[in-house]
């Protein structure tokens, strides 16, 4: 019998795209999704992509009564957590509201899964756990370090939630996703990246510069301790992550212990300025910026082993950051004449 899997977030950046590779996978999936970042037409696209419909329900993580609804009329076989508030500038702004969405959203999904007899979370965690780490590349056993913002710190009260969770309920299962930076699109250009408001994130700015809707990037920064001045982060393809989780529900789906943490990124170092030379390498275009001033917070440099996730998985990333560059590309210029038609 086919496995139902509940996406929370599932319309959003990375759920769309896992609920894609679920999908060609053979598993039922049914989504939870407020829209507050992310497009009912998103849907659609991922019918087209797959041939497949999944079931939608539109509405609040941390609404009792719609969760009841889901999991009394679904045999969900596992959960995978994604909704969730993510701007990080955003949550020092607004910390209640992360704190809320953030933390309440998981109790509610876990609490639902207690009463429905539902054994399986897999939670998307971050790399943001590790902070500024002292040790290259980070491993699922590298300290947890300083975190900076309200963001990262939900993201690790999440991690204790669970962890204590499905320690105090036998026979819970648990896997922790810290993913490190997703970028990237799916390659028909249909889902991508799709912010509502101003991005944070780097892509989706080189993004807004390229449609020439901001004139120029801001590189935070180039007098870091790096080869060429600036940061240096793990970028991983989106479809590369979200095939991640496919790895993961059939490891869960298995697994006797009752917790497991796993590093999703490729294990190799992109800085900011090879980024952008690689974007407009990639995709023959010219992308004007400015060198500024770093942004408080940042690490100098974050990326993953992801050895134990390779051993254990076998997850094995197959796009490269310039693949990931192009298919962002595609979905901006596929975009962009959408909205014009
Ligand atoms: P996203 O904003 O594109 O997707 C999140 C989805 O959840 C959206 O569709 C949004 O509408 C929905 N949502 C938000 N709050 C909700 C609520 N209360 N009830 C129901 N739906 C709700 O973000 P993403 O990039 O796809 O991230 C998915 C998850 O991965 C998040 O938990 C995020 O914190 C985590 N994560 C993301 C990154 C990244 O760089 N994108 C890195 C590490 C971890
Ligand atoms: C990448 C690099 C910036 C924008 C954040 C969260 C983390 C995770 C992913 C999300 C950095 C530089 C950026 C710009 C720039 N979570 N940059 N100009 O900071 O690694 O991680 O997003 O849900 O939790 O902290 O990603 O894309 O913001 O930045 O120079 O306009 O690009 O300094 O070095 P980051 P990012």
């Amino acid at each position: 019998m086919k496995k139902m899997i509940l996406t929370t977030g599932g319309l959003g950046f990375i759920g769309s795209h896992t609920v894609v590779d679920l999908l060609n996978e053979g598993y039922d999936v049914c989504i939870i999704d407020n829209l507050s970042n992310s497009h009912i037409e998103v849907l659609s696209y991922i019918q087209q992509i797959t041939g497949k419909m999944p079931k939608f329900y539109q509405g609040d993580v941390r609404d009792n009564a719609l969760l009841e609804k889901v999991f009394s009329e679904n045999d969900i076989s596992a959960v995978i957590h994604f909704a969730a508030l993510k701007a990080v500038a955003e949550s020092v702004v607004k910390p209640l509201l992360y704190y809320e969405v953030n933390i309440d959203g998981t109790i509610a999904i876990l609490k639902a899964m207690q009463k429905h007899h539902v054994h399986n979370i897999i939670f998307s965690s971050s790399a943001t756990v590790y902070g500024d780490p002292k040790v290259l590349p980070c491993t699922e056993d590298t300290p947890i370090g300083e975190i900076k913002n309200p963001y990262g710190e939900t993201k690790l009260i999440n991690e204790m939630l669970i962890k204590d969770f499905v320690k105090a309920n036998e026979g819970m299962h648990a896997i922790l996703l810290r993913y490190f930076n997703p970028i990237g699109a799916h390659a028909s250009g249909l889902i991508g990246e799709d912010p509502k408001d101003i991005p944070n994130n780097l892509v989706p700015y080189i993004l807004r510069v390229a449609a020439k809707k901001i004139d120029h990037l801001t590189v935070f920064g180039d007098d870091y301790d790096t080869p060429d001045g600036s940061c240096i982060r793990d970028y991983i393809h989106v479809c590369d992550l979200a095939h991640g989780h496919v790895l993961a529900i059939k490891k869960i789906l298995t697994i006797e212990e009752p917790l497991k943490i796993y590093n999703l990124g490729t294990g190799k170092g992109t800085s900011v300025l090879e980024l952008v030379n690689a974007f407009k390498k990639v995709n023959h275009i010219d992308l004007p910026y400015v060198i500024g001033p770093r942004r408080a917070g940042d690490a100098t440099a974050s990326y993953a082993s992801i050895d134990l996730a390779q051993k254990e998985l076998g997850f094995a990333p197959k796009f490269s950051v310039e693949d990931a560059l192009k298919d962002a590309y595609h979905f901006l210029i596929k975009h962009e004449e959408g909205s014009k038609n």
